[in-house]
């Protein structure tokens, strides 16, 4: 699976833990920035190409990381075919893929731990969308409000 990665200053510590172990887990990481500590970059320059990747399939899925978690889902979330969230618990890191076909998720670098990192995108990864009639009804009135924008 092809995973892509992104963080401004305030999610720049984990992404680089998150990518080395991901790498070293046997992922292909395209990393879509920052790629230095910079205190006044702003998450908008790394996680709208990231999110455009999810979108248009150059990425299977994606990771992004801010501060909290939050300016990168409102962002990530303007890309049309794009799914995000904020995540912090373990069940809403694979039950947001199943019925909800998330394909990005958002972290915030200064909420979790780098452990607790590593097992929310772990469940992220290795979850499927379920694909129900339920749930493609639901997506379906998602992207209709999508189409019509
Ligand atoms: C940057 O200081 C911080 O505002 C940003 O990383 C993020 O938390 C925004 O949601």
């Amino acid at each position: 699976m092809k995973l892509g990665i992104a963080a401004d200053h305030g999610g720049y510590v984990l992404k680089e833990a998150i990518k080395q172990w991901l790498t070293a887990s046997g992922y292909e990481v395209k990393d879509f920035g920052a790629h230095v500590l910079d205190n006044a970059d702003d998450y908008p320059d790394f996680v709208v190409p990231l999110a455009q990747a999810v979108a248009d399939g150059t990425c299977e899925r994606g990771i992004a990381i801010c501060g909290s978690g939050v300016g990168a889902s409102i962002a990530a979330n303007k890309v049309v075919g794009v799914r995000a969230a904020l995540v912090v618990d373990g069940f809403s890191a694979h039950q947001g893929v199943e019925d909800d076909d998330m394909n990005l998720i958002c972290l915030g670098g200064r909420v979790v731990g780098n452990k607790l990192a590593e097992e929310l995108i772990m469940a992220f990864i290795k979850a499927n969308y379920i694909g129900g009639e339920r749930h493609r009804r639901r997506l379906d009135k998602v992207s209709k409000l999508e189409r019509s924008r």
